[in-house]
């Protein structure tokens, strides 16, 4: 006869308790061992008797209960699996930090690393999609946490969005996968195992930024983010995880509302967009980074109107009957940071340099101006797509782009869907340096 498995199934204060329910329901009918742990929190959703009732072992929830003092250490050996479903942003950011001041944080630091242990996050979208949230469950992967990435479609707080903890039967298969597969430290998780090129991370920044004036008016340019759109869709279509930062205003990817690969994070100025860059750079490894945010040039420094001086400002709104001067200071160049940022000089990272003249051999000097070489000897930058104002027809949907790569190759595409598929080709072909060497590693 085999050996009951025993599972710890802890929840979290999340609507979705109700759901873990369905899930604790059926794993006791499955002839596990469940015992559940639950925060303060959670046991405001779902209640005790619903929780005894189920499993028929009452619910820890109190570290220092009589008798049970050293619940935190025998339940964390005992365990086979450790399931945290839902679980919450606060907890997120808890086990993320390691702290361990309620009794699940306490048991997940007491169980062994090497042991499997699955959470499903469930949450509003903009809370997911918070870079705080992202850099914290980056961490719990890169410590072999399996996540059980959320859902898309309406939460239960009527927003839509990626949020929606996974449903009952998804939660099953992956700890029925779990428990059956060998159990090692680094099996991959079971988000990760999509097919595919899934295990391949794209960083796409599409769209305009912004520049504050007052209240009511802003400096920005004519990107659209519609190309970017297109690639992402592209990228998405091919099964790679795309992450993009778009300009609030940019036209979004088709897949935006179905693809649960595809996470979106906007920007507004370019010292919003160059902050997220770097927060998202830390919080995940890429592949790869194709960057064709059209970034202002200059930003405002202040503004002089009826001989006064001016800071920028939402809250101001300036007279449009005086003269009014504006000083611009030029902008930081983002696209010198990206390698950095990620810290690994051998991410590649594709740039795009828009001109408008028919000087084809200037345009061409000015786009390979981007293979530059960082402090680190390396390119800034691995490829670089030239495109000119002048050649873009929008109205016929004509758009050239010429493909330029560090060691000296070109070649030229008619239009935007053979640039978006051009480039699903070369980051098909990236992954296997990448992956294998793992460089794009951040310090967490
Ligand atoms: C009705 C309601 C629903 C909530 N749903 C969630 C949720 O789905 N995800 C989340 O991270 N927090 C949610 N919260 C907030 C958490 O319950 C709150 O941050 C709590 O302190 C988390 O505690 P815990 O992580 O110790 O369980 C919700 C709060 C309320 C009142």
């Amino acid at each position: 006869m085999t050996k009951q498995k025993k599972i710890l199934f802890g929840l979290t204060g999340s609507i979705a308790c109700y759901k873990a329910c369905t899930v604790i329901s059926a794993l006791i009918k499955a002839n596990y061992e469940v015992q559940v742990v639950a925060t303060d929190s959670a046991l405001k959703f779902v209640g005790e008797a619903t929780l005894e009732g189920l499993t028929g072992k009452p619910v820890i929830s109190n570290s220092f209960l009589r008798g049970h003092m050293m619940d935190h250490i025998r339940l964390a050996r005992e365990a086979d699996l450790f399931v945290i479903a839902p679980l919450t942003s606060h907890h997120i950011g808890a086990l993320a930090h390691g702290l361990a001041d309620d009794f699940i944080s306490t048991l997940v630091l007491a169980y062994e690393p090497h042991k499997p242990i699955i959470v499903a996050p469930a949450m509003n979208v903009v809370m997911w999609q918070a870079p705080i949230v992202q850099q914290n469950i980056a961490a719990l992967r890169q410590r072999n946490f399996k996540i059980l990435w959320p859902n898309e479609g309406v939460l239960a707080c009527g927003e839509e969005g990626v949020g929606k903890m996974q449903e009952p039967e998804q939660i099953l298969a992956a700890i029925n996968a779990s428990l059956t597969e060998a159990p090692t430290a680094t099996s991959p998780s079971p988000e990760l195992s999509r097919p595919t090129q899934a295990n391949t991370k794209v960083l796409v920044t599409f769209g305009g930024t912004r520049e504050l004036i007052d209240g009511v008016r802003s400096l920005a340019n004519t990107s659209t983010g519609h190309t970017g759109a297109l690639i992402c869709d592209a990228l998405v279509a091919k099964g790679f995880d795309v992450v993009g930062l778009h300009s609030q205003d940019a036209e979004l990817p088709k897949t935006a509302g179905a693809a649960s690969r595809l996470q979106l994070l906007p920007f507004t100025t370019a010292q919003d967009l160059d902050q997220t860059l770097r927060e998202t750079l830390v919080a995940h490894k890429f592949n790869a980074v194709i960057h064709l945010a059209a970034i202002s040039d200059f930003a405002v420094d202040h503004l002089e109107t009826k001989g006064e001086k001016y800071q920028p400002s939402e809250n101001l709104k300036l007279s449009s009957t005086e003269p009014l001067t504006i000083v611009l200071k030029p902008a930081k160049k983002i696209l010198h940071s990206i390698k950095e940022y990620a810290h690994n000089p051998m991410l590649p990272v594709i740039a795009f340099k828009l001109t408008k003249s028919k000087d084809q051999e200037a345009n061409l000097q000015a786009a390979q101006k981007l293979f530059l070489k960082n402090q680190a000897s390396t390119p800034m930058v691995d490829f670089v797509v030239h495109n000119d104002e002048t050649e873009i027809d929008r109205t016929r949907g004509e758009h050239p782009f010429r493909l330029l790569s560090a060691d000296g190759r070109g070649e030229s595409l008619s239009s935007t869907t053979d640039l978006a598929l051009k480039l699903t080709e070369i980051i098909r072909d990236l992954p296997k340096l990448s992956n294998s060497t793992d460089l794009n590693k951040g310090p967490l």
